[in-house]
C-alpha cells in the first residue's frame, strides 16, 4: 500500500495527465484536490485523444474510483458535459466510479463574469487567466460567501445565498464593470437541476479516503497546474488562485500528512508557460518555435500558444524544496530529439550572486540572468526505447544531469504521448 502525490514542478502543462494515467494502473483511487476547469489533461489512449478538465484522468481505467476533493472549485455544467461525453464513448460515469465532495465550492455564472470583466480592465497587467471563474470562486470561499455542492440540494438555502451574493456581484458587474446584471431565478433553476443530477455522486471524500486507506488501497493524488503557479509560492501575481504544492493534497482532499508516502514531481524536459509572468529561460527564437510545434505546445483549455524555453533547474529545484519531492518524472523528452545542442539553466546570476532557486518576487526574478550549461543533443528516435540503458549516450547524459542537479532520483521517463511510450526506473506503487 502506498499513497502518492503527483504535482507539476514548472508552470503547469508538464504532461501530468499521461503520468497519472500510467500510475493509475496500480492505484485504486485517484483524487483531485485543487484547481478547476482551468486545468486540461490531454491523454492519448489506443491512438484516441481525450481532453478532460475536471474528471480525474483515472476515469479511463475501469474499476478505479475517482474523487473530486473539497479543495477543487467545480463548474457543474463542465463536469456534466465531460460525463456525457464519456457515456457517449461507451464509458458511463457511475456513482461507484466518481465521488464528489459535498464541500467542493461551486463556480457560479457571476464568478465567470467577474473573472472576465476584471481581466479585461487590467490591460497590460493582464494575468492571462483562463476566464473560467476560478479566482472569484476561491475569493468567495475565503470570504465565506461561497456556495458548495450540498447547497445545490436545498432550494431555500440556495435561494438565500444567491440573493446575498447577487446583490453584491450585480452591483460590481453593473456599476463598476459596466456589464449586464445576472438573474437570480434562472440561476437558481439551473443550479438546482445540476444538484439533482449530481446528488448521487456527492459524499464525504475525506471519510471515503480514510476507509480506502484502512483497507490498504493505493491512493493517487493528482495535482493540477504547477508549483510556480501556486498562490503563495509561485510568481505572484502571475499565478492561479489555489495552492498547487503537494501539501495541499492534504487540505484539499481531507487526509492527514502522515498518510502520504511519496511525492513525485513531473518535469517537462524543457520549460513552458501559458499566460503572462516571468520566464527566465524563455526562447523567443526558432528553437523555442520548434519546441512549440513539435511538442504541440498549445493550451488544452484555451488553445493559446505556450511560451517555450530551456529546462530551468532553478525552477525545478525550488519545486524539490517546496514539495519535498521523493523523485522526478521527466516527460516529453522526445521533443528534444534532433536539436543539435541543448542547454539547461543550472542557476541564475543575480548581481554578483549565483543563486540556485527562483526568487518569489517579480523584481528579483527580472534581475536574474540564467546561467546555462550546454549538452550535446541526440539524433536517434527515442520513442521506441523502453529501457534506460537503451537510450543514446547523450540522452542519458542529459537525464543524469537533471537527476544530479535536482538531488532526487528519476522514477519515470516519458518518450512519447502514448501510454506505452514510457521508461519506468522505479514505480511508486511497487
Ligand atoms: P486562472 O487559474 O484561470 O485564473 O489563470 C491564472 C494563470 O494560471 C494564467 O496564467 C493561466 O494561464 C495559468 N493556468 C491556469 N491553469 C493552468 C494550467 O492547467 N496549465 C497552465 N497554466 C494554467
Amino acid at each position: 500500500m502506498a499513497n502518492v502525490v503527483i504535482i507539476g514542478t514548472q508552470w503547469g502543462d508538464e504532461g501530468k495527465g499521461k503520468v497519472v494515467d500510467l500510475l493509475t494502473q496500480k492505484a485504486d483511487c485517484i483524487v483531485r484536490f485543487q484547481g478547476g476547469n482551468n486545468a486540461g489533461h490531454t491523454l492519448v489512449v489506443n491512438g484516441r485523444k481525450y481532453i478532460f478538465h475536471l474528471i480525474p484522468s483515472g476515469i479511463l481505467h475501469p474499476g478505479k474510483v475517482c474523487m473530486i476533493g473539497n479543495g477543487v472549485v467545480l463548474d457543474p455544467a463542465v463536469l456534466i458535459q465531460e460525463m456525457d461525453r464519456l457515456r457517449d464513448c461507451g464509458m458511463p460515469v457511475t456513482p461507484e466510479r466518481l465521488v464528489i465532495s459535498r464541500y467542493t465550492h461551486v463556480i457560479m455564472p457571476y464568478h465567470r463574469a467577474l473573472d472576465l470583466a476584471r481581466e479585461g480592465r487590467k490591460g497590460a497587467h493582464r494575468i492571462g487567466t483562463t476566464g473560467r471563474g476560478i479566482g472569484p470562486c476561491y475569493e468567495d470561499k475565503v470570504c465565506r460567501g461561497g456556495i458548495r455542492m450540498h447547497d445545490l440540494l436545498h432550494r431555500k438555502a440556495l435561494r438565500e445565498k444567491l440573493k446575498r451574493n447577487l446583490e453584491e456581484k450585480n452591483f460590481l458587474l453593473e456599476r463598476f464593470f459596466g456589464e449586464k446584471p445576472l438573474d437570480a431565478a434562472s440561476i437558481e433553476e439551473e443550479y438546482l437541476a445540476y444538484g439533482e443530477r449530481l446528488s448521487p455522486y456527492l459524499d464525504n471524500v475525506s471519510m471515503r479516503l480514510q476507509d480506502a486507506d484502512r483497507k490498504g488501497c493505493n491512493l493517487l493524488f493528482e495535482g493540477a497546474q504547477g508549483t510556480h503557479l501556486d498562490i503563495d509560492h509561485g510568481t505572484y501575481p502571475f499565478v492561479t488562485s489555489s495552492n498547487t504544492v503537494a501539501g495541499n493534497a492534504c487540505c484539499g482532499a481531507g487526509i492527514g500528512p502522515t498518510r502520504i508516502h511519496t511525492v513525485l514531481g513531473v518535469v517537462k524536459a524543457y520549460t513552458t508557460r501559458v499566460g503572462g509572468g516571468p520566464f527566465p529561460s524563455e526562447l523567443k527564437d526558432e528553437t523555442g518555435e520548434a519546441m512549440r510545434e513539435r511538442g504541440g505546445e498549445f493550451g488544452a483549455t484555451t488553445g493559446r500558444p505556450r511560451r517555450c524555453g530551456w529546462l530551468d533547474m532553478a525552477v525545478v529545484n525550488t519545486s524539490v524544496r517546496l514539495n519535498g519531492l521523493s523523485g522526478l518524472i521527466v516527460t516529453k523528452l522526445d521533443v528534444l530529439t534532433g536539436i543539435p545542442s541543448l542547454k539547461i539553466c543550472v542557476a541564475y546570476k543575480c548581481g554578483n550572486e549565483r543563486i540556485q532557486a527562483i526568487p518569489p518576487e517579480l523584481e528579483a526574478i527580472e534581475a536574474c540572468e540564467p546561467i546555462c550549461e550546454e549538452f550535446p543533443g541526440w539524433e536517434n528516435d527515442i520513442s521506441r526505447v523502453r529501457r534506460f540503458s537503451d537510450l543514446p549516450g547523450n540522452t542519458v547524459r542529459y537525464l543524469k544531469a537533471v537527476e544530479e542537479l535536482a538531488g532526487v532520483p528519476l522514477y519515470v521517463v516519458s518518450v512519447g504521448p502514448g501510454r506505452e511510450e514510457t521508461i519506468v526506473l522505479r514505480h511508486p506503487f511497487e
